[in-house]
């Protein structure tokens, strides 16, 4: 089993440094919001976004300080978003632990993801680092209309594959995406190397949200309720391809569960038994494994060296992962 610590190891120095100056980036005066930043920063996550940062800046040039701001305004956007997410999709568990909504409510959980995006605003605008917040603050645009379509979707309950890759690369793809292309134009490079790993980022991300769907149908603990997009009345790829490919009758029997029993425990464990013996997991496994090689076919136009070596390992572990 791959490991992150492993995979860190050519920029195990930066990311110390890092995590010094991403928790500097999230203080306030005010006490509640430092409780709560406190908080967030302990149950800290993977950090695979700004790892994409300075690997790519790694690949295409000296990391320098702008790769450091580059990857602190994207954990800030991260969180952010996770913190808004959480609230959106009413789920109390983040990280093992619980939300920000769980634990003081909707309210002060709008309000503390808006002021992570402030801050990661703030931390562009006084730095110059106005190409940076450029490529993020389009990823960000692209999050909310992602996140936007799912909502809309979920309502009609009516979603075809096309639309289903069309959300993913929207709120979540298009981050990871402009993590690469941040950490690539940090280092000067010109736009054509930016764009490619721009591409890249996005064929990453694209497979990571798929194993991240698949993991709503599993059993095992990955730190956040599982069988909750069901529960949202989500349609991820297994459930759209064990739809499409079953007889019109069971297809209505299913959809009229997840239309009007969705609140109810054993009726979403009947819907996820029906994706699992559908053959739904395999497909969305296939599907998250060609995205996955067109992003290995991407690097190799890139240089074989530790950095390329790393974003390899990176992309494998995105598919390869138990949470
Ligand atoms: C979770 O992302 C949100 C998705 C896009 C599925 P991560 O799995 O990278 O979250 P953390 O930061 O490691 O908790
Ligand atoms: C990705 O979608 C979340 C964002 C883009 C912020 P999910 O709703 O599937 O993410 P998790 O499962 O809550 O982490
Ligand atoms: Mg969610
Ligand atoms: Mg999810």
């Amino acid at each position: 089993m791959l490991k992150l610590k492993d995979i860190q190891t050519p920029i195990a120095k930066e990311l110390e440094l890092f995590e010094g100056r991403f928790k500097e980036s999230m203080r306030s005066p005010v006490p509640l919001l430092n409780r709560i930043t406190q908080y967030i920063i302990k149950q800290k996550g993977k950090q695979m976004r700004p790892m994409f940062v300075f690997l790519s800046a790694g690949l295409c040039g000296p990391i320098n300080d702008s790769t450091y701001r580059g990857a602190s305004l994207v954990e800030l956007l991260h969180t952010a978003s996770l913190v808004h997410d959480d609230v959106v999709d009413n789920a109390n568990e983040r990280r093992g632990f619980f939300s920000v909504n769980a634990l003081w409510k909707n309210k002060v959980a709008v309000l503390i993801g808006d002021f992570l995006l402030a801050k990661g605003l703030l931390l562009s605008v006084r730095n110059d680092e106005h190409r940076l917040l450029k490529i993020v603050s389009e990823a960000v645009e692209q999050m909310s209309e992602g996140e936007l379509l799912q909502i809309e979707k979920a309502r009609k309950l009516d979603i075809e594959e096309h639309i289903y890759f069309e959300i993913i690369r929207k709120k979540t793809a298009s981050l990871i995406a402009s993590c690469c292309a941040c950490g690539a134009a940090s280092t000067g490079i010109e736009e054509e190397q930016i764009q490619l790993l721009q591409t890249f980022g996005e064929k990453v991300g694209i497979a990571f949200q798929i194993k991240d769907d698949l993991f709503d149908f599993g059993l095992d603990d990955v730190g956040k309720p599982v069988g909750n997009d069901i529960k949202e009345k989500k349609m991820t790829l297994p459930l759209i391809y064990a739809l499409k490919n079953t007889t019109k009758a069971e297809k209505r029997r299913i959809i009229n569960l997840v239309r009007n029993h969705s609140e109810n425990k054993e009726k979403v464990a009947e819907v996820i038994q029906f994706v699992r013996s559908s053959g739904g997991m395999d497909y969305a496994t296939e599907k998250m494994k060609q995205y996955q090689q067109e992003a290995f076919d991407i690097l190799n136009n890139f240089p074989n060296n530790k950095y390329r070596q790393a974003l390899e390992q990176l992309v494998r572990f995105t598919t390869e992962r138990n949470k």
